[in-house]
């Protein structure tokens, strides 16, 4: 079973947006997937309910880690992860256990490059990271491509060792999308292919 964890210590920058959608590509795909929520917030749990509404849609398992232990059913081929914002230190090493490959989205703002940075740090001198057992990559989030503050990012990440895989345009398909359950997959093809098209290099790395 492949695992995949999003996680970041900053709040808001995409975790749960990138873990639902994920999901929802590989389930699409035919993949076994299970979906394990480790926020208290509960938003993945409240997104996989709210997908309850819609029959012939691929089906995703639920998986509450806040509440109890992560057991995927039998034959799932992949667990996504979404972590909670303020993961730090030794809670680190504890969240990456069992997990493979761990993305994490960043947003083009200062203050986010700046927590970013430190957030590396602690990620790198993880047992797991440092011994190649989990491998990182960034994701870009809610970007607006013409803008000064995506080029610095852009920059900052291309300077680092850690591979900056794609961007995500800031959209509001992930928002409506979300409230309804789905993912931007899910949409109208007219409506999201400048969002879907961004995703073809994250998928890509995913492969490796
Ligand atoms: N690319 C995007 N374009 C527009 N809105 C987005 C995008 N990505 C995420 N959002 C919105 O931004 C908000 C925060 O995203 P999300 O909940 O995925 O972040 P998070 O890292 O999981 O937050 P938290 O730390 O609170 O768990 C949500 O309302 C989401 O719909
Ligand atoms: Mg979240």
């Amino acid at each position: 079973m492949r695992t995949i964890m999003l996680m970041n210590a900053k709040g808001g920058c995409g975790k749960t947006t990138l873990a639902t959608n994920l999901a929802t590509w590989y389930a699409d795909e035919g993949m076994k997937v299970a979906l394990a929520d480790f926020d208290p917030q509960m938003s993945t749990l409240d997104w996989l309910e709210a997908r309850k509404a819609y029959e012939g849609i691929p089906d995703i398992e639920a998986i509450d880690a806040v509440s109890g232990p992560v057991r995927p059913a039998r034959g799932t081929d992949l667990l996504i992860m979404d972590a909670p914002a303020g993961i730090h230190g030794k809670a680190i090493n504890k969240m990456l256990l069992r997990v493979d490959t761990l993305i994490l989205p960043v947003l083009p703002s200062p203050i986010d490059m700046r927590a970013c940075n430190r957030y590396l740090s602690e990620l790198l001198a993880s047992g797991r990271v440092s011994k190649h057992q989990t491998r990182i990559g960034i994701v870009a989030n809610r970007v607006k491509e013409q803008t000064r503050v995506y080029h610095d990012l852009e920059a900052y990440l291309g300077h680092l060792k850690i591979p900056f895989i794609t961007h995500l345009r800031e959209s509001q398909n992930y928002i409506r999308s979300a409230e309804k359950g789905l993912a931007i997959f899910e949409l109208a093809p007219s409506q999201v292919y400048k969002d879907v098209i961004l995703w073809d290099p994250l998928l890509e790395w995913l492969k490796i």
